[in-house]
């Protein structure tokens, strides 16, 4: 299931990140109040069990999280959305995915992965800024699904039509959430109107 967070604080602060003359310091800000937002949603359909608690006040009756939640963060560019998320939800566990897209074939590549153990039964957040191809996102889910993940749910800023194709017919049961549906990929894998290069924006390599 595809879900686009149309929210106007999101579509806000998405816009000064998408703005050319927007700098490092800017769009990190606003990438960590976005993943701090979708994060609210995201988490809308998270398992609870009932708990029985002493308030101050008298005992009752009341839910907690059921789950460990696990934020996999596909390197570099992934890393900007941590924060935010972490933020909500400091006793969530971190993993990492390294992988990089070719820009002459634009295959991903990994070169790095380390997972937490608790990783087969928890809620899983893949994220990344950008669904281009869609092959990193794919590769990813490869990745951990390998390693025993079960519920995993992908977050990404901006999204574009062919990546959500690709991701939808390789992983049909995991759920995709953007800040935004963009138009299409232009001859070099960029997302149109996009943002740019997310990894060289958050790191200012560029
Ligand atoms: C970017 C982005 C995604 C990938 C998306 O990473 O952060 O991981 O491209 O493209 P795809 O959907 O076509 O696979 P990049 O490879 O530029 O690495 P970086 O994060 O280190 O900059
Ligand atoms: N990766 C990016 O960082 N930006 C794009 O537009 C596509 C892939």
């Amino acid at each position: 299931m595809l879900y686009v967070l149309n929210h106007p604080l999101i579509t806000h602060k998405l816009t000064q990140m998408r703005k050319e003359e927007t700098g490092t310091k800017d769009f990190k800000q606003n990438l960590d109040e976005i993943a701090g937002l979708m994060a609210y949603e995201v988490c809308r359909d998270l398992p609870l069990r009932s708990v029985h608690i002493k308030t101050p006040v008298c005992e009752c009756d009341t839910y907690e999280l059921e789950k460990q939640i696990v934020l996999i963060p596909i390197l570099r560019a992934g890393l900007g959305l941590v924060n935010g998320i972490n933020d909500l939800i400091p006793t969530a566990k971190v993993g990492f995915i390294g992988l990089y897209r070719d820009e002459e074939t634009l295959e991903p590549h990994e070169y790095f992965a380390k997972f937490p153990s608790t990783m087969p039964d928890a809620v899983n957040l893949v994220l990344d800024p950008m669904l281009a191809t869609g092959g990193s996102a794919v590769a990813a889910i490869d990745m951990i699904k390998k390693r025993g993940a079960k519920a995993i749910k992908l977050v990404c800023l901006v999204g574009a039509p062919e990546g959500v194709k690709a991701v939808e017919a390789a992983h049909p049961d995991v759920d995709i959430y953007l800040a935004a549906l963009d138009d299409h990929l232009n001859e070099k894998g960029y997302i149109v109107p996009g943002l740019g290069d997310a990894g060289d924006r958050i790191f200012g390599t560029k």
